[in-house]
């Protein structure tokens, strides 16, 4: 049976000032009513046969995660609480164990809380096509064709095709520089890894021991360790602060030669900075995203969110971000979105 893994362990630290440590931008309504969690959440639940499905994410958005799920009603089939961060390998792991105790044929559909998806017919094609490839055995990747040389992504090249719209993965590269991303676009042979997999449970634990059994050791201790209440599963500290901080990337679909890629065309976008929420989301005729109370003149390509406390007038600038809470207002050049980054390390680093 086909059981939705949801990875929510991100802080989305390039949304700042609007998603904070305890209110991390998977739960915030960016877009629309529902939180990018929820739509996560439900899109998964529509997929034919899915069970459902298991929520992996820090202890500290217990609540969160049961409030918002009981927001859409959908049942939870278990939350994984995670007392420290060791990176997605060792999550997507507690989740396999998680659920082959209940169904040993059990297949993941591992999926970040933080992505848009906006064709969702084309993806449950998509799913529908890898998972005739993971009952053969393959470890099964999404990829997304590129639109532009993103550094932010890792790529896909493909090599020979699997019959049902799969391909054998030939190589992965995590987060290449500029010019080898650009060199990737012009080849047309690479897909961006859209961080969705699909695989059995048990083929991945496999994977996992040959190629890093520390991970699956400590996983299967914090497990063991785990304890419950009602649906949350808090797992053992110090058995999963043993693992290695290793991503499902590095530490399985590199190295293993059971990888396939299915090639995706469904609006997919990975939520990651301002300049990609202004990108997906709907614009005026002058290129211009509002939230909130903003008188706009002679304004372009911007991006201006104002809090309930206060209203935002903008007059002759373009490719702006402007962003207002109770207690922070970024302005940006748009093109320095990914360097938010640097303000909340300073922020941390003042304590
Ligand atoms: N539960 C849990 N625990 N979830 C985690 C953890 C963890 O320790 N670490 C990361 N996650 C979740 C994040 O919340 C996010 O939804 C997803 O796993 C991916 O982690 P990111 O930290 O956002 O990874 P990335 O964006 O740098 O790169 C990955 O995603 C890209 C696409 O969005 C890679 O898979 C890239 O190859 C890929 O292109
Ligand atoms: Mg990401």
């Amino acid at each position: 049976m086909l059981h939705p893994v949801i990875l929510s362990g991100g802080s989305g630290t390039r949304l700042w000032p609007l998603s904070r440590q305890n209110q991390p931008k998977q739960f915030l309504a960016l877009i629309g009513d529902h939180s990018l969690y929820q739509e996560t959440v439900l899109r998964a639940s529509k997929l034919p046969g899915a069970q459902a499905p298991v929520t992996v994410c820090s202890e500290d958005h217990r609540f969160m995660v049961g409030e918002q799920l009981q927001g859409i009603g959908v049942a939870s089939g278990g939350i994984l609480l995670e007392p420290v961060a060791r990176s997605t390998a060792p999550a997507i792991a507690l989740a396999a164990l998680h659920v082959l105790a209940r169904d040993p044929a059990a297949t993941l559909l591992v999926m970040p809380a933080d992505h848009l998806i906006e064709d969702e017919v084309a993806f449950r094609s998509a799913v529908e096509a890898a998972t005739s490839l993971a009952e053969q055995d393959w470890l099964v990747t999404f990829g997304i064709t590129p639109e532009y040389a993103e550094t932010g992504y890792g790529y896909i090249l493909r090599g020979e095709s699997l019959g049902d719209g799969g391909y054998r993965v030939q190589r992965f590269v995590e987060k290449p520089d500029l010019a080898t991303a650009e060199g990737y676009l012009v080849e047309g042979t690479y897909a961006w890894n859209s961080g969705m997999f699909l695989f059995r449970a048990q083929r991945y634990l496999d994977e996992l021991a040959r190629h890093a059994p520390t991970v699956l050791e400590a996983a299967q201790a914090a497990m063991a360790a785990s304890t419950s209440d009602l649906d949350f599963i808090r797992v053992g500290h110090d058995a999963l602060a043993a693992s290695p901080s290793d991503s499902i990337d590095y530490a399985v679909m590199e190295k293993t030669d059971r990888a396939a890629v299915v090639p995706v065309r469904c609006g997919w976008s990975d939520i990651g900075s301002w300049s990609s929420l202004w990108s997906v989301a709907q614009r005026d005729d002058d290129g211009n995203r509002y939230e909130g109370d903003v008188i706009a003149v002679d304004t372009r390509d911007s991006l201006v969110r104002a809090s309930e406390r206060r209203m935002i007038a903008t007059i002759g600038v373009e490719d702006l971000v402007i962003v207002d809470t109770a207690d922070a207002t970024l302005v940006a050049r748009k093109d320095r979105v990914q360097d938010v980054k640097a303000v909340v390390d300073r922020l941390k680093a003042a304590g």
